[in-house]
């Protein structure tokens, strides 16, 4: 029976493509090393996909596990989730990051070429686009300058994947390029579950909601954007679970490397996303304007044109069912997965 492996599998993004693999009869392996996530989210995967698969905890920097797995496991492609994925922190860890998100990505395409398995759906980043001159942006956007280290480690690995490909003809690589992920799976039974204080905006507004935090901290109101605050392209994460899938189906019939937006084509500012809470919730979310962050832009949102027609995957939900489906989960799950 030949299996997807899944990296990363128990974080936000991993889970819900593993729920939609499931859903659609892929069979998967899923491993994590949890340093970002809980196995509590691959356990309520199960239950709801009403499927059993199998979770190994590890890393994918540990090469004599990753040979483990495909010598027990007929391994046919591999959706690489794993990497550590926060901004901010990437400024202060930038070893951590190129070491993870570079580092690992290496040991897994060795691997993978030992065992002759040369299918690779890629997780990588709006973040590579930088601060883009006009947007909507397309894959062909010229300005690849990264503003961070985050955004930097998944450049480089698109470019190491781009040489790989060259290398041998049998690579079939998809670069799928995420906007902004959020909101959770219809059941509201897995969602987002950042550990500590939110980084992004999602899940910050949803735990100010839910009483968790007191008041949001807007960065800065004097972007150049309709009303000021930063503009985003938020995509529902089971519109970008499902791309995933659309994009294994396409590389399996064609060769070589590709690179897709992953978005909407629409951009909300921070007081749209604040007001379609408060439509949904009906709750007053607090908030004070504070100091723009470091590395933030003003404005950014795809053209997912090119996903649309070569991949035939549209993003089907709106930012309202993307709140929806946040608070759900959040309302329901105050505390996320933590025991
Ligand atoms: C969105 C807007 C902030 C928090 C994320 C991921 C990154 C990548 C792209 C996949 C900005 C504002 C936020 C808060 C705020 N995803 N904000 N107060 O920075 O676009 O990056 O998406 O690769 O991994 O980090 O998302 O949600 O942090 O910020 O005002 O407490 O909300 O200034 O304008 P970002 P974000």
């Amino acid at each position: 029976m030949s299996k997807i492996l899944v990296t990363g599998a128990s974080g936000f993004i991993g889970s819900h493509t593993c729920l939609s693999l499931l859903r659609s009869n892929y069979k998967i392996i899923a491993m994590d090393n949890l340093r970002n996530s809980s196995k509590k989210s691959l356990e309520t995967v199960s239950k709801i996909a009403n499927q059993n698969f199998e979770f190994i905890e590890g890393d994918v920097c540990n090469a004599s596990l990753l040979r483990d797995i495909f010598k027990k496991h007929k391994i046919t492609s591999v959706i690489h989730f794993a990497g550590l994925k926060a901004v901010g922190e990437s400024v202060e860890l930038p070893i951590d990051y190129f070491e993870n998100n570079v580092g690992g990505t290496i040991q897994l395409c060795k691997v993978m070429d030992e065992f002759g398995v040369r299918v690779l759906i890629f997780s990588s980043s709006c973040t590579i686009y930088g601060n883009p001159q006009d947007v909507p942006v397309t894959e062909e956007c010229p300005s690849k300058t990264p503003t961070n280290p985050y955004g930097r480690s998944k450049l480089m690995v698109e470019q190491i994947l781009s040489d790989i490909a060259k290398s041998n003809k049998d690579w079939k690589i998809a670069l799928l390029r995420y906007f902004n992920p959020v909101g959770a799976d219809k059941s509201g039974l897995i969602g987002e579950d950042p550990k500590g204080e939110p980084n992004n905006l999602f899940p910050y507004i949803s735990q100010v909601a839910v009483g968790k935090l007191s008041k949001l901290k807007i960065f800065g109101n004097d972007y150049a954007t309709h009303d000021g605050t930063g503009v985003r392209d938020y995509i529902h994460v089971t519109d970008l679970a499902e791309g995933h899938i659309a994009a294994l189906k396409k590389i399996l019939n064609i060769d070589g490397i590709h690179a897709w937006n992953l978005g909407t084509g629409k951009g909300y500012s921070v007081m749209d996303v604040l007001r379609s809470f408060q439509d949904v919730t009906n709750i007053q979310i607090k908030y004070s304007i504070m100091p723009r962050r470091p590395g933030d832009i003003d404005k950014i949102f795809s053209n997912p044109a090119k996903a649309n027609k070569e991949l035939g995957w549209f993003a089907k939900r709106d930012l309202r069912e993307m709140v929806n489906d946040s608070w759900k989960w959040q309302s329901k799950f105050p505390n996320g997965f933590q025991e």
